[in-house]
């Protein structure tokens, strides 16, 4: 076969150089057609759009042409043609076909459309090549990009926290644990528990469940950074929000105070539905049309809308009236609950009808590093809830204050070993300072109208669930 060049189908698509000769490669998508002629629905990944390929059968090699099935990975040269009638306004005119790998019809999973996206989670090593999954996998890798530009445009420094770590940062204890040591053959002392110290790191280690501490210590230092890295929480919840295994992003500025945090959150989040509108729109478009018809109208209804600011306690009265009007909530709706995904798209889908970012939760919920307010009840915490997907951030202004940081410690009891150096952010020049962190996953859930946590990430992570 003649060597020319691969073109990707994403730029043969928009050329209009017609009498041109190409090489394209892909996966077969469809294979149809009549003795005389056939045509292979072309794709590379690069974007939702198939290529038109043209095939005058006497001009191929039967065998050769027999291969040419539902996910076999094939080149060809051929002469671009403007094509009419089409939604694409070129296809190809195949000279030659080679098959680069052959794709059995009577065991390639991806055979016929419609699968479940239960089935497809089953085959995760191949549901990159479905429409859905190449759709949302190229907007989740836009999201990224646009994630980085957004900080970096604004003065923000990307800044590595580790994955491994000796804190537990929101001290819920749901973390996973990193050793070396032999499970069979635990040392332990005289009260049972057991002794590190000839442990990998020498003491007790895990996976991070949030960047933030360490981040703290940075922007008290560069003024503003954000990490984007991969969390671990080893919370035994199976819903469609929630993995074992996410990425976070972590906006962390000082002097930045709880509305200066406020903006930050609600321009970035709106920056980031913007460039999905203006940079993914192909593959924005297919997931509103095969799956979700409101998708688009949701997301520039946010772009469009402020977002309600409103005190935790308002949102409280708001939920109880609902209940007093006969609202039914599966869980119980009382000043200082933790919030139920259902109340909190209570408030942003049927009461405000958009985003909502709550503020001054009662301190009992939230984690012991945010400010406390004067009430002595509340911090300074706040939360953007988002229409179908509730809680898509959460973040807080930080305890800048040395002591009450210590008491507030003391008073969870959290091991004081671990936090010295936490602590010195607030012994040596300390200051006000706030940040947040968005769940890129949660992101993604409302960017593409998946309705599962589990279909936007690869590989998810699930309790019971490592595969792949
Ligand atoms: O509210 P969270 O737990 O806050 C923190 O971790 C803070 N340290 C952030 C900060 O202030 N820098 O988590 C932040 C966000 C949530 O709003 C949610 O979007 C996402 O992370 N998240 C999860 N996403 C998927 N699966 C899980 N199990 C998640 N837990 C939290
Ligand atoms: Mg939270």
């Amino acid at each position: 076969m003649e060597k020319i060049r691969r073109t990707r189908i994403a730029d043969v698509l928009k050329s209009e150089s017609f009498g041109t000769k190409v090489n394209v490669r892909g996966w077969v998508r469809t294979r149809r057609g009549s003795k005389q002629v056939n045509f292979i629905a072309l794709n590379d990944g690069s974007t939702i759009n198939n290529l038109q390929i043209v095939v005058d059968i006497d001009n191929f090699d039967e065998e050769v042409l027999k291969l040419v099935t539902t996910g076999a990975c094939i080149s060809v040269n051929g002469t671009l043609v403007e094509s009419v009638g089409q939604k694409q306004k070129v296809e190809m005119h195949a000279d030659e076909i080679e098959v680069l790998g052959a794709a059995d019809p009577a065991t390639y999973p991806l055979q016929k459309k419609g699968h479940t996206m239960e089935f497809l989670r089953e085959i995760a090593h191949l549901r990159p090549r479905t429409n859905t999954f190449g759709a949302v996998f190229r907007i989740r890798h836009n999201m990224a990009i646009a994630i980085h530009k957004f900080f970096h445009d604004r003065g923000f420094y990307y800044f590595h926290t580790p994955i491994v770590t000796g804190s537990d940062c929101e001290g819920a204890g749901q973390m996973f644990q990193v050793t070396t040591m032999n499970l069979y053959d635990l040392k332990k002392d005289e009260n049972g528990s057991i002794i590190y110290d000839n442990d990998f790191f020498g003491k007790q280690a895990s996976l991070t469940v949030s960047g933030q501490l360490e981040g703290e210590l940075a922007a008290t230092a560069l003024g503003a950074i954000y990490t984007f890295g991969p969390t671990f929480r080893a919370e035994n919840s199976n819903t469609p929000r929630h993995l074992a295994e996410f990425w976070m992003i972590e906006p962390e500025v000082a002097f930045n105070e709880i509305e200066d945090n406020m903006d930050l959150a609600e321009e970035f989040i709106k920056y980031c539905v913007k460039w999905a509108l203006d940079n993914c729109r192909d593959d924005v478009q297919f997931l509103n049309d095969m799956f979700d018809k409101e998708l688009i109208t949701r997301l520039e209804g946010v772009l469009r809308d402020d977002f309600v600011r409103l005190p935790y306690t308002d949102g409280i009265k708001i939920l109880e009236e609902a209940v007093a009007k006969g609202h039914k909530f599966e869980y119980p709706v009382y000043w200082g609950v933790d919030l139920a995904s259902e109340h909190e798209r209570f408030l942003v889908e049927e009461h405000f009808k958009r985003p909502v970012i709550l503020t001054d939760y009662p301190k009992e919920i939230k984690a012991f590093y945010m400010k406390q307010n004067e009430d002595g009840k509340t911090v300074r915490a706040m939360d953007v809830l988002f229409p179908k997907i509730g809680e898509i951030i959460g973040g807080s202004e930080r305890e800048s204050d040395y002591d009450k940081l210590l008491s507030r410690i003391k008073e969870l009891d959290i091991p004081m070993k671990d936090m010295w150096w936490y602590l010195d952010t607030r012994r040596f020049g300390s200051c006000p300072h706030s940040g947040f962190g968005l769940g890129f996953e949660r992101l993604l859930l409302f960017v593409t109208g998946m309705t599962n946590i589990r279909d936007v990430i690869p590989f998810p992570r699930t309790p019971k669930n490592a595969e792949f």
